[in-house]
């Protein structure tokens, strides 16, 4: 009997060809949450599953899905999967690594840039009609904070970690990094967490949010931050604590901080990071180039065609579920 796999996305037509000549797709549309919404029946007859990063994929979901064989996510995190569950279940979950490393790495950038030259604070006081109408140039107009020749703190050093070290070698930064591993990274200073938030002008979080990572930076370690540093945080929101980040920002503790994710997405409008000048927020886009989201598709489309082929998937966050069955 043909597989049923249910893609919670209309993903672009073109790209599930080679996926549709080996099982029945659903693709659901709609507003979240999509999969909670199914029936019994649609969960139960589910195979396997193509999801984003926005999906929940908790053990209540899979519990009612006695017949899925695979999860894959078009992402490279997987903190929205129960990997623990699927685990126990020798379930494969799949994602994205690789592809989208550039593109991050260019956003934690722009961010960095952003947020120390002020570059959003700029165009929102052109746009409000401010400039000539009450500041012209001035030698102290719009003061922003030096980049090349300062210190960038790395806060794990993956691969996106280290493309963000290549950036800043290029902007004659000095770079120090810390990772949990403790991998050493040619061009980077490794030191202990405590000294990257004591020396770093700059620091850009690039973990994945996990038991151990949530509210790494939390009150006390961003207290201990250089006073005046910027933070950029392109990985997860919940790796930071945002009300210790708004309270440091608030009292100038903190310069600025360049953001691409937040605990809760879509932040509120009326979140206080959100009130805060020197906050450069932009919606989770770390990845979103054309050419990177086509890639991380046809990743997660390929890890889905693996398992229906009796594969292994070739890009799994649990491997050990083909040496246990
Ligand atoms: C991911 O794939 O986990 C990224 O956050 C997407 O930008």
């Amino acid at each position: 009997m043909r597989k049923r796999v249910v893609i919670t996305y209309p993903l672009p037509p073109e790209r599930l060809g080679a996926l549709a000549n080996l099982c029945d797709l659903d693709v659901l549309e709609g507003s979240q949450p999509l999969l909670q919404s199914l029936s019994s029946e649609q969960l139960a007859s589910c195979n396997g599953l193509i999801c984003l990063l926005t999906d929940s994929i908790d053990r209540a979901l899979v519990d009612n899905m006695p017949n899925l064989q695979f999860v894959s996510s078009v992402s490279v995190g997987v903190d929205h999967i129960d990997v623990e569950a699927m685990t126990a279940r020798n379930i494969p979950v799949g994602h994205t690594p690789g592809v989208l490393v550039d593109a991050t790495a260019d956003t934690a950038f722009a961010l960095l840039l952003a947020a120390a030259r002020r570059v959003a604070e700029g165009d929102r006081y052109i746009r409000e009609g401010n400039w000539g109408r009450k500041t012209r140039w001035s030698p102290d107009f719009f003061l922003g904070k030096d980049v090349s020749g300062g210190t960038l703190g790395i806060i794990g050093l993956g691969a996106i970690g280290q493309a963000v070290a290549r950036r800043a070698a290029g902007f004659g930064m000095s770079v120090l990094g810390w990772t949990p591993s403790g991998r050493k990274v040619p061009g980077v200073d490794s030191v202990s967490l405590e000294e990257l938030l004591l020396r770093s002008d700059f620091v850009s979080v690039h973990l994945a949010l996990a038991k151990e990572t949530r509210n790494l930076l939390d009150a006390a370690k961003i207290a201990t931050m250089k006073p005046g540093a910027v933070l950029v945080n392109t990985a997860r929101g919940g790796i930071v604590d945002e009300s210790a980040l708004v309270a440091a920002l608030n009292s100038g503790h903190l310069y600025a901080a360049g953001l691409d994710v937040f605990e809760r997405e879509p932040i509120a409008m009326d979140d206080p990071l959100l009130r805060h000048p020197r906050v450069v927020a932009v919606p989770h886009i770390g990845s979103a180039t054309t050419l990177t989201r086509a890639k991380m598709v046809d990743l997660a489309i390929g890890n889905a065609a693996a398992v229906l082929q009796g594969q292994p998937m070739p890009h799994c966050v649990n491997p050990g579920v083909y040496t246990t069955q």
